[in-house]
C-alpha cells in the first residue's frame, strides 16, 4: 500500500538544534564545504566520487568512473584493480597508523582484548594463509557464523584479502536458518566458535554448526572453529579444525590478491523485516569508495577516536560501520561480545567511559530499550569522551531521539540519524556534525546521493505529503546484485517501476525545509479510511504517553473504514494494562495526531516480535490477527520458533 496523501505529520518536531560553534570550527566539513561539496556533486556527480576514489589506493585505476551501458546493472570503476582490505590495513602499516589501535574487543565477562592495525594485519594475513591452505580460492564463498570476536573481523578480513566472498549469518539463528544461508550462497568453508558468552551464560555454537551440516549442506568441506568457552566440543576428524591449529605455521606477511573493482566482496541476506530475506552482493571498490567517503563525512573521524558502533557484523551497519568503513578511515573500532543489559542496564554506559569512546552509534529500537530503565544508567557514568551520537534502523521518533540526546549526549553531541539499507551499502540520508538537526528527521541526502518523494505515478509530491522514497542516480556502494535464482529479476525489479530510479520500499515525506522525515517501510503503511499513515508515526504517537514502552500497529480490515488501527503495546515496568488505561491511550494518539486516527482496539503484550536486528515484525501480528499465513520467518527473534 501506498501513501498519496498523508495526513501533514503533526508528529512532526518544530524544534531545530545547532551544532555548538566549537564543533563547527573543528569538522573535518564545515559548513562551506558542505556547501561546495553539494554543489560540485550537483554539478558533475561523477568528478565528485572520483575524487573520493582519488583518496584510496588503487593497483590499477578505472578506464572510467561509471559504466551505466546495461542499467541498472551499473559498473562502478570498471577496469580498476583493488583489494579493500589493502585500503584497510596495508596502507595504514606504511603510517604512524602502523602502532595504533584498530580493533578493541570486549568480552561479555569483561575480559578484553586489543588490537594494533599492524597486529591485526598479521592475525590477517595468517588467517588467510590458513584458508588458502584449507583450499579456499578467489571467488569461493565462505559461511561466517561467529559471535562478535576479533576472530570475526579477522575471517572477514582475511576471506576478502585472498579475494574469497564471506556471508555472514547472525550467531542467534537457529540451525535451520543457518543450512538454508550456507546452501543459498554454496558455501565451501565455516567458521564459528565453540562458544560464546550471552547474558550471563555460556551459549554453545558449534552444535548448531554440525546440526546445520547434517543432510543436505553438501557444499562444505571444512569448518574452523575458534576457541572462546570451555566447553565440550565435538570435532569431527578430517572437517572441523581449530583456528589456533590452523593459522600456527602461517606467514604474517603475504600481499593481497589483486581484485577487479567488480569482484563480489561479500553476500549478506537483508533482514527479512519485509518479505523473504534477498541476497545482497556488494563487491571490492564501489563499496569501499562508497562506504569510506559516507563514513568520514558523517562521523567526522579524528585521529584520536574510539569509533564504536554497536551492531552484530553479521548486518550490513556490521560490515560497513564496525568492520570496512572505521579501518578504511583508520580510527580505532570497538566490538561487544554480550548482550547490552548484562550484568544490569549500564553495560553500554560503562563501556562508554572504560574505553573513552567519543563516536557511539547504534539503532533505534536499542535506545528505546534502554530508555525504559531511565536516565540513573547513563548518570553512572562519565560519557563526557562522547562527541557524537547515531542512530539506524528505523524511525526513531522525536521522543527518543531527544531522550537520547539529552541524557547521553548532554545536550551537545551531534545526532546523526543516517539512513540506508543493506542494498545501498553505504549511508545515503544523514546530517553532517555541523548540520541543523530536527528531532525525528534523517535531514537531507548526502552530496553524490540524489533521492525523491514520488507518487505512484513517479510525480515528486510537494512538501508535508507522504510518498514512495527512491533514489534517482546510481551511488558508488549499490549492490552490484541480487545472488541466486532469480535474484537478477528481483534486482531488475528494484529499478523497474520507476524507469531506472531505485524504488526503496520506504514510505517518506520532506517537510517545507527540505528535510526528510521516514515514515517505515510502505508495506507498512495503513489506510484508514483514504487517510495513509505510516505505522511507525502512530507508534511515536503511542510512545509519547508516559505509560508506553513500546508499540507496534498493524491495519486491520475494518468494514466502514476499509481499514482501522490495531495496537500492540508494551507497558513501562510497573504499569499494568486496563479497559482504562486502553481508553486513555486511544484518546492519547487522536489527540496527538488528529481525529481522523481511530485506533480499533489496543492489546497489551510483554514484547513484540522482531527480527533479530531488532527491527518490529509487524507482517507477524497483522497475520494473526487476519490468520494470513507469514511467510518466511526464519528472521523472527524468537528462540522458541518451532524448527
Ligand atoms: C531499512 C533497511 C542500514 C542499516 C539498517 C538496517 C529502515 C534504516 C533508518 C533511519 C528510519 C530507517 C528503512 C530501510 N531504516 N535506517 N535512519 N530511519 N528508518 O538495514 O536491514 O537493510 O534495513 O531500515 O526502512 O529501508 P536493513
Amino acid at each position: 500500500m501506498e501513501p498519496s496523501a498523508t495526513l501533514d505529520s503533526l508528529a512532526q518536531e518544530l524544534r531545530v538544534f545547532r551544532p555548538l560553534p566549537q564543533l563547527v570550527v573543528e569538522a573535518n566539513v564545515n559548513p562551506q564545504e558542505l556547501v561546495a561539496f553539494r554543489r560540485q556533486a550537483e554539478r558533475d556527480p561523477l568528478g565528485y566520487w572520483e575524487e573520493a576514489a582519488d583518496e584510496l589506493d588503487w593497483y590499477r585505476k578505472w578506464d572510467r568512473v561509471l559504466d551505466d551501458s546495461d542499467a541498472p546493472f551499473y559498473r562502478w570503476f570498471p577496469g580498476a584493480r583493488c583489494n579493500i582490505v589493502y585500503n584497510c590495513l596495508d596502507r595504514h602499516i606504511e603510517t604512524a597508523n602502523k602502532n595504533k589501535l584498530a580493533l578493541i574487543w570486549e568480552g561479555e565477562p569483561g575480559d578484553s582484548r586489543k588490537f594494533t592495525y599492524y597486529e591485526l594485519y598479521r592475525e590477517v594475513n595468517r588467517f588467510s594463509g590458513a584458508l588458502r591452505t584449507l583450499g579456499v580460492k578467489k571467488g569461493d564463498r565462505v559461511a561466517i557464523y561467529m559471535p562478535p570476536l576479533p576472530e570475526t573481523v579477522i575471517a572477514m578480513l582475511a576471506c576478502a584479502r585472498i579475494g574469497a566472498v564471506h556471508a555472514l549469518t547472525f550467531a542467534g539463528f537457529s540451525a535451520k536458518a543457518l543450512r538454508s544461508r550456507i546452501r543459498d550462497v554454496d558455501a565451501k568453508l565455516v567458521v564459528t566458535a565453540d562458544a560464546f558468552y550471552r547474558n550471563g551464560q555460556i551459549i554453545k555454537l558449534k552444535p548448531i554448526v554440525d546440526e546445520a551440516l547434517v543432510g543436505g549442506a553438501d557444499s562444505v568441506d571444512s569448518v574452523v572453529v575458534v576457541h572462546r568457552a570451555t566447553v565440550e566440543t565435538d570435532m569431527q576428524e578430517g572437517r572441523d579444525f581449530w583456528y589456533d591449529d590452523v593459522v600456527r605455521r602461517e606467514r604474517r606477511e603475504a600481499p593481497a590478491e589483486v581484485m577487479d573493482a567488480n569482484d563480489p566482496l561479500f553476500l549478506l541476506h537483508t533482514s527479512g523485516a519485509a518479505g523473504a530475506p534477498k541476497i545482497v552482493q556488494h563487491s571490492h571498490g564501489g563499496y569501499m569508495v562508497g562506504v569510506s567517503r559516507t563514513l568520514t563525512h558523517v562521523f567526522d573521524i579524528k585521529p584520536t577516536d574510539i569509533f564504536w558502533c554497536t551492531a552484530d557484523l553479521g548486518w550490513i551497519t556490521g560490515h560497513s560501520a564496525v568492520v570496512y568503513g572505521p579501518l578504511l578511515a583508520g580510527t580505532t573500532t570497538l566490538i561487544y561480545e554480550g548482550h547490552p543489559n548484562y550484568p544490569q542496564a549500564d553495560r553500554m554506559w560503562n563501556i562508554v567511559s572504560k574505553y573513552g569512546v567519543t563516536v557511539f552509534y547504534t539503532a533505534s529500537t536499542l535506545i528505546r530499550m534502554l530508555m525504559r530503565f531511565g536516565p540513573q544508567y547513563p548518570r553512572m557514568h562519565d560519557l563526557s569522551s562522547l562527541r557524537l551520537l547515531g542512530t539506524v534502523g528505523e524511525p526513531i521518533g522525536a521522543e527518543t531521539w531527544l531522550w537520547f540526546y539529552r541524557h547521553i549526549g548532554r545536550g551537545e553531541c551531534p545526532l546523526l540519524d543516517t539512513w540506508w539499507q543493506t542494498e545501498t551499502g553505504m549511508f545515503m540520508i544523514s546530517p553532517l556534525p555541523i548540520s541543523i538537526l530536527k528531532p525525528g528527521s534523517v535531514t537531507r541526502a548526502l552530496p553524490g546521493v540524489e533521492v525523491d518523494v514520488v507518487d505512484r505515478e513517479g510525480a515528486s509530491v510537494p512538501p508535508g505529503k507522504g510518498g514512495l522514497l527512491v533514489v534517482t542516480r546510481p551511488w558508488p556502494a549499490m549492490m552490484t546484485g541480487l545472488y541466486g535464482p532469480g535474484g537478477e529479476e528481483q534486482y531488475r525489479a528494484a529499478f523497474a517501476r520507476f524507469h531506472g530510479r531505485y524504488l526503496t520500499g520506504d514510505v517518506a515525506s520532506r517537510d517545507e525545509d527540505g528535510f526528510l522525515w521516514i515514515l517505515g517501510r510502505s508495506d507498512d503503511v495503513l489506510n484508514i479510511a483514504g487517510h495513509r499513515l505510516g505505522a511507525a508515526e502512530l507508534e511515536n504517537a503511542f510512545r509519547t504517553h508516559p505509560a508506553v514502552a513500546e508499540a507496534a500497529v498493524v491495519g486491520v480490515p475494518d468494514k466502514i473504514r476499509g481499514e482501522a488501527a490495531k495496537a500492540f503495546i508494551v507497558l513501562v515496568e510497573g504499569r499494568k494494562g486496563s479497559t482504562e488505561l486502553m481508553v486513555e491511550l486511544q484518546n492519547h494518539v487522536r489527540r496527538e495526531l488528529g481525529p481522523v486516527v481511530v485506533i480499533k482496539s489496543v492489546e497489551f503484550r510483554e514484547s513484540l516480535p522482531k527480527t533479530r536486528s531488532g527491527k518490529i515484525l509487524r507482517r507477524v501480528l497483522k497475520c494473526a490477527e487476519t490468520g494470513a499465513d507469514p511467510g518466511d520467518l526464519s528472521t523472527l527473534d524468537d528462540e522458541d520458533a518451532p524448527e
